[in-house]
């Protein structure tokens, strides 16, 4: 077995060139489109396609006939032009013959309305009966390609729980009786932990536990709810496991992927069975003014679960499905996607997709050539961006991004336990996107950091409003202080227990000594009028956010305290020294506008500087840090000229022009600076 290094925020993909290419639908077209495609993709310096997701009926048109011989001819002739094939187990569209023999296969929501055949991810991960098909679909694939050396890699299925993921069916609620036998082992155990005490829950036994139906009639309970939703996420995990095994048991040599991410799975989890995770990028889903912010915080948030990654599908022209159809990317902007996706730890891109097909669900799905297989402006940026990753890709490879603003991102038990009983506040993650969203716009370099992660990398680090907090996670933090490090806290966080029950110790439960407080009321706030409504600290103001924590303080400075109304002059943030760091407690949620105000005061304390002294409106910076050498990716999310000063002294990788300190950018323009590492 290779070895393989470890997820980790640091860790390169293991790739041997800079992919690029567009995911392939030959199912799709006929002898006329697929002439010229090796070609054009040639042109366009392609070296990868993605095939087969969603082409399962043309593998095995009848039950156990398989037949490949479709693809093998497409992959031959596209090697012809040099280009390699990453293959898909084409399990998120399974076929008719089999979802007509085993009706049960199919999922079923919330209201008990079972799914049809007519669209995809329509069949359950738990059925033991699918799971036998996705097993035999795979192996007939890895054994019919494990010796042909145009297939490179792998991704699983399609985009687990984009569509679909609370499942409702029998599979599911007999596989979670079992999930909970293997965990609980004892009734009396599920009982005790679940506190099933409140409103007689009480069970026998683990065949008497239903699935947790919304409104069924009333609230379900949080630890059956959050248990859930652990389940569903080790089902999908399973079920891409299996794949996986059958994979490397037939080609040790090829990577596996998948395009994530979508809710109600734990990604860090997921990544343990892939080389490296892969994200599907369609930025146009945002407006222009969040677009940036919102997208760096993906690709972000993909770097925390694994390291590096790719993107198997990234926007080229405007999409539309049902009653939305997006703006078009305008000229410049399809490459600029590329470049803050290769600036914040992307190793490989493929642009959705080759063409746009002219029938079915996305027949308005825009890709780079059009539906009469013209190639226009975007197949000529496609050009562009070809022959450039092929002259920066080796310098790319193996670098990668180091941050150091973290910001903690789990989308596992946090979040979960959240989804689980929300009260209507934020979530974890979305507490994370606006606090990431601040230091991205004053050009930090910020990212996402997973709390199994090695987080002494970062100066700074924040908690965002997590309510569980381990004794664990606790010790972890306090470690990472003692050793020099500034963690910021924000409300409501280390209130509950891995059951997602409440704890018995005073909030914030295992971070209390650290932080050097005890939460006496912590409520949240629906009437903002009626309750203090800001603090200063070092002259901006910070409006209450959402959420309260009177503090108690026992062993901390106050830094600031709340103004006007009720709870005047009761601690809003408060600072405690411990060995060589500093932990801050910050006594409500911080919104982007909060956690922007703070910002002054907090890098100044910890030593953080933007990466650039002055950024011009709509400016990305981001670095790859290399071995010997960084590379600084200046772009451009405006369709104006923006001249950026102050870069370190190099090399402009795309126009070879030497940098001595200032560049200018055209409009959604971008450059990639290699400066040595001894220069700076
Ligand atoms: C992704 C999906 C693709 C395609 C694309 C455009 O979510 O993986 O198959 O549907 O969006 O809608
Ligand atoms: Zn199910």
């Amino acid at each position: 077995m290779t070895e393989r290094q470890k997820p980790n925020h640091l860790r390169p993909t293991n790739l041997s060139r800079f992919l690029f290419g567009a995911p392939y639908y030959p199912e799709h077209w006929g002898e006329e489109e697929w002439r010229d495609d090796p070609d054009r993709m040639a042109q366009a310096h392609f070296n990868v396609v993605r095939i087969g997701e969603f082409a399962w009926d043309r593998m095995e048109p009848q039950e156990g006939q398989y037949d490949f011989s479709f693809f093998d001819e497409h992959i031959k002739r596209l090697a012809a032009a040099g280009i390699k094939t990453i293959l898909c187990t084409p399990t998120a569209t399974p076929p008719r013959w089999l979802t007509h023999r085993h009706p049960e296969v199919l999922r079923v929501d919330a209201n008990g309305r079972r799914m049809e055949h007519g669209s995809r991810q329509h069949a359950c991960h738990s059925s033991e009966v699918f799971r036998s098909y996705s097993r035999r679909i795979t192996q007939a694939m890895a054994q019919h390609y494990q010796d042909n050396p145009n297939v490179i890699g792998w991704q699983t299925d399609n985009e687990f729980f984009c569509h679909f993921s609370e499942c409702y069916c029998d599979s599911c609620r007999d596989a979670f009786q079992k999930w909970l036998e293997n965990k609980y082992g004892d009734i009396a155990e599920l009982n005790k932990c679940w506190g099933t005490a409140f409103w007689s829950l009480t069970f026998d036994s683990f065949d008497q536990v239903s699935l947790p139906y919304p409104q069924r009639p009333t609230y379900s309970n949080p630890a059956h709810l959050l248990d859930y939703h652990r389940f569903l996420s080790d089902a999908v995990i399973e079920f891409q496991k299996e794949q996986v095994e059958l994979l490397r048991q037939a080609n040790d040599q090829w990577f596996i992927t998948h395009n994530g991410f979508f809710r109600n799975i734990d990604y860090r989890k997921f990544v343990q069975d892939l080389d490296f995770f892969g994200v599907d990028i369609y930025p146009m889903f945002h407006r222009e003014q969040e677009r940036p912010a919102a997208t760096a915080f993906k690709l972000d948030a993909t770097r925390s679960f694994g390291g590096n990654f790719i993107i198997p599908e990234l926007q080229s022209g405007p999409g539309g499905q049902g009653d939305y159809l997006h703006s078009p990317p305008l000229p410049g902007q399809m490459r600029l996607f590329a470049y803050q996706a290769i600036a914040r730890g992307c190793d490989g891109i493929l642009h959705f997709r080759w063409r746009t097909c002219r029938f079915g669900a996305e027949e308005y799905w825009v890709g780079i050539l059009d539906h009469d297989n013209q190639p226009r402006r975007r197949y000529r940026e496609a050009i562009q961006e070809g022959e450039e990753f092929e002259r920066i890709g080796s310098d790319v490879l193996g670098t990668v991004v180091r941050p150091n603003v973290g910001v903690l991102y789990d989308t596992g038990d946090p979040e979960m336990a959240h989804q689980a009983l929300s009260h209507g506040l934020s979530s974890p993650s979305t507490n994370a996107k606006s606090i990431h969203g601040a230091w991205y716009k004053a050009g930090y370099n910020v990212g996402l950091i997973h709390p199994e992660d090695d987080i002494s990398t970062c100066a700074i680090v924040i908690l965002p409003s997590w309510p569980i907090v381990t004794a664990a996670l606790a010790e972890r933090l306090t470690s990472y202080v003692e050793q020099g490090g500034t963690l910021v806290i924000t409300g409501r966080s280390g209130i509950k227990d891995e059951n997602n029950n409440v704890l018995a110790v005073t909030p914030p439960g295992f971070l209390a000594e650290l932080c050097g407080v005890k939460v006496e009321e912590g409520f949240r706030i629906n009437e903002p009028e009626l309750y203090p409504n800001h603090f200063t600290l070092a002259g901006e103001v910070v409006h209450q956010s959402e959420w309260l924590d009177r503090l108690e303080v026992t062993d901390a400075t106050v830094v600031s305290v709340w103004t006007e109304g009720y709870h005047v002059g009761v601690p809003a943030v408060t600072s405690r020294q411990a060995g060589r760091g500093r932990c801050f407690y910050v006594s409500t949620f911080l919104d982007e506008a909060g956690m922007q105000a703070l910002i002054p005061y907090l890098s100044e304390t910890a030593g953080v500087s933007p990466l650039l002294k002055s950024l011009p409106e709509g400016v990305e910076v981001s670095v790859r840090e290399g071995e010997n050498y960084q590379i600084w990716f200046i772009l451009n999310h405006r369709n104006v000229p923006a001249m950026v000063s102050d870069i370190p002294a190099g090399t402009d990788l795309l126009s070879g022009a030497e940098i001595s300190s200032s560049v200018d950018l055209g409009g959604y323009g971008v450059a990639v600076v290699k400066v040595k590492k001894s220069q700076r």
